[in-house]
């Protein structure tokens, strides 16, 4: 029997209205300090640097907005530290003098439809020009998931199925933008009972493979489940039985969703200037409750005809944090459109791409992914288009 939930959906979420007051009180502090001094700057947005507890704000050549040229912190109101403010003239002299900043040459923001493609993702993502996706959510098939993952005769050569797959990612994505994977270690059946049982450490062979390919990890995130999700599996009831040292066994409650963002030397605030449409960003304002700590406690999706969802709420929490209104969001195992219905119910775009034709036939049956009228092809077809 499955033991009961022992949590309701967001029952951890801290109830706080959206207040932009301080970052707007940070700026009007340094706005002070630098018209004290009479340094021509103007200010980026304000970071809150929550190690110590503090706001960062950078100060920026004036003539551009662009080029950082010094920072300031604050802390409790007061500014604990500025740049030297010598040198700080000397780098608005510099880039004065210096050619007008080439803006968002990485970000392209033609407007590729939204897609549902029926392919292989390591064909698919080479058509695409770089800088198409502004947001790659995903979750790769399971390895030991026949026949999902039939091409995989080992685990080594499923790891390098998934460098193909997201060396194409990070092809595809915008500089500075997000790509955020949700996978968990694998529990291996023993073939025999005398044989060990071994769990594959999947997100944390990933995460070697993304860092090499310059993929910065920004955040790991722990989807939680209720307790009585992981029971079935059977791990943990041998223990539960004899309680003998050594034989102790977790049981699994819990999936990854690692957050990476493109290499870039830019700080996020250089896409939020640079973004084409600053309409978009401002429309894009978390209002409301959100996450505040790396664990989510959300219940996992179940569908009739496919093995491995994820939940909505899972794609609507990443789509939001991790994206603009207008920006296209890219799924390379996309399953039955999990990513794609959320990313058009908040108004992005998506390309989502499946091999399997009895999963993508999901997908074009969905009237909740049809309305956000996606183009459909496969990709014989998709090869032979002009983007
Ligand atoms: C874990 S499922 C994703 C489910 C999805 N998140 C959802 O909510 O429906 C992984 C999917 O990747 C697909 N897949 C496996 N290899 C692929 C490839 N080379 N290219 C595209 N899709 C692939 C599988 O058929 C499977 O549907």
């Amino acid at each position: 029997m499955h033991a009961q939930p022992l949590f309701l959906e967001n029952a951890a979420v801290e109830r706080t209205e959206y207040s932009p007051a301080p970052a707007e009180k940070i700026r009007g502090i340094v706005m002070q300090w630098a018209n004290a001094k009479s340094v021509k700057v103007s200010l980026g947005l304000p970071e809150y640097d929550d190690r110590n507890d503090q706001w960062r704000v950078s100060l920026l050549a004036p003539h551009n907005g662009q080029d950082p040229v010094g920072e300031v912190w604050i802390k409790e109101d007061q500014i604990v530290f500025s740049s030297d403010l010598r040198l700080i003239e000397k780098r608005i002299g510099k880039t004065s003098k210096s050619p007008p900043h080439k803006v968002g040459t990485e970000i392209s923001f033609r407007p590729i439809p939204s897609r549902l493609i029926l392919g292989d993702a390591r064909d698919v993502l080479e058509e695409y020009p770089p800088g198409t996706a502004q947001l790659i959510f995903t979750s790769p098939p399971y390895f030991n998931a026949k026949p999902e993952c039939f091409e995989c005769q080992d685990y080594e050569g499923y790891l390098d199925f998934l460098r193909e797959i997201f060396e194409g990612c990070y092809h595809v994505l915008s500089e500075g933008r997000f790509l955020v994977v949700n996978t968990s270690p694998v529990l291996m059946k023993r073939p025999h009972r005398n044989a060990l049982s071994k769990r594959l450490p999947v997100p944390y062979d990933l995460h070697g493979i993304l860092t090499k390919l310059g993929f910065d990890f920004i955040d790991d995130i722990i989807w939680e489940k209720p307790e009585g999700a992981g029971w079935n599996i059977g791990r943990g009831r041998r223990f539960a039985a004899d309680r003998q040292p050594l034989q102790y066994k977790a049981v699994s409650v819990t999936e990854n969703v690692m957050v990476y963002r493109k290499a870039t030397d830019k700080l996020i605030d250089w896409n939020l200037r640079n973004h084409p449409n600053p309409d978009a960003v401002k429309n894009s304002l978390i209002e409301g409750e959100y996450e505040k700590t790396n664990i989510w406690k959300i219940h996992p999706a179940h569908h009739k005809a496919h093995p491995a969802v994820f939940p909505e709420l899972l794609a609507e929490r990443v789509i939001r944090y991790y994206s603009f209104a207008g920006d296209l969001v890219l799924d390379p195992f996309a399953g039955t459109g999990t990513t794609g219905r959320v990313a058009g119910k908040l108004d992005r775009r998506f390309i989502m791409i499946e091999k399997d034709p009895d999963y993508f036939a999901i997908q074009t049956d969905n009237p909740d992914l049809m309305m956000h009228r996606p183009q459909v092809c496969d990709y014989e077809y998709f090869a032979g288009t002009i983007l």
